[in-house]
């Protein structure tokens, strides 16, 4: 794992940005699509906002691109605005020119029955595209990536999980109360995120501190499933001074 250290998350969210807004140019001119993996929560927005302000302001197209995201709550209808099909929608979606049939977000409308066919087949669908050509990524304070909770298995695949007490205590505020939080999700699989050919993970804030420092100097362990990410050959973690305030 590379990190580097930015003074604020806008500095580091910028240059994520701009790593993504240049593979998919170079995407563009060798006519391929450009396969990425997004996630939701607070750490991303000022990447996707930057995305937006490029396509409004310089022209960078999505035509070309082909999203798949991390995970979603179950169970969870789409337009409720606690879901991340809401999310994605509201922050990057909504502004730029990707087609529909090319996003992809894990669904949390499902009936418990579909559930397993519907994640083989999210796995296909990734395969099918040459898989994720960039996964961005966020932490839980769990030490989850997507919602792959502690106890995660390094091979995992798209599944449903049950969301640790930690993680839906960190949401409680969102859905104004604990008890509103969804107790499962759909997400990824390790095995699916790491299967990506390239990972930048983004943490901002002193919060996330004590996580990241297990996750980059720590035993790689289920008990914190961003630790696996210590095997993969091509990832960064853009940190700000309070995320990077505990490393060595
Ligand atoms: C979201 C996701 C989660 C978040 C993590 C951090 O799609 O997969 O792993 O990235 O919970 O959330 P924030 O950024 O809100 O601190």
């Amino acid at each position: 794992i590379h990190n580097i250290v930015f003074d604020d998350s806008n500095c580091g969210s910028k240059i994520v940005a701009k790593e993504i807004a240049d593979l998919i140019r170079e995407k563009q001119s060798k006519n391929k699509k450009c396969v990425l993996g997004l996630a939701t929560g607070s750490s991303p927005i000022r990447v996707y906002d930057e995305l937006v302000r490029m396509h409004k302001e310089e022209g960078l197209s999505f035509k070309n691109v082909v999203t798949f995201n991390l995970d979603e709550y179950f169970p969870m209808s789409e337009d409720n605005e606690q879901s991340y099909h809401y999310f994605m929608h509201d922050h990057l979606f909504n502004h730029i020119d990707i087609l529909k049939e090319n996003i992809h977000i894990p669904k949390g409308d499902i009936d418990s029955d579909k559930i397993l066919d519907f994640c083989i087949d999210y796995e296909k669908k990734i395969k099918d595209y040459g898989g994720l050509d960039f996964q961005l990524l966020g932490i839980g304070r769990t030490g989850h990536i997507g919602f792959n909770e502690p106890g995660s298995h390094s091979k995992s695949r798209t599944r449903l999980i049950t969301l640790d007490h930690v993680t839906r205590t960190d949401a409680a505020f969102s859905f104004l109360g604990l008890d509103n939080v969804p107790k499962r999700a759909i997400t990824m699989g390790i095995g699916t995120i790491k299967e990506a050919k390239r990972i930048v993970l983004l943490a901002w804030g002193e919060n996330k501190a004590s996580t990241i420092k297990e996750t980059i100097e720590g035993e790689i362990s289920s008990h914190v499933p961003a630790t696996y990410l210590q095997g993969h050959n091509n990832t960064t973690f853009v940190l700000d001074k309070g995320a990077a305030s505990l490393l060595t």
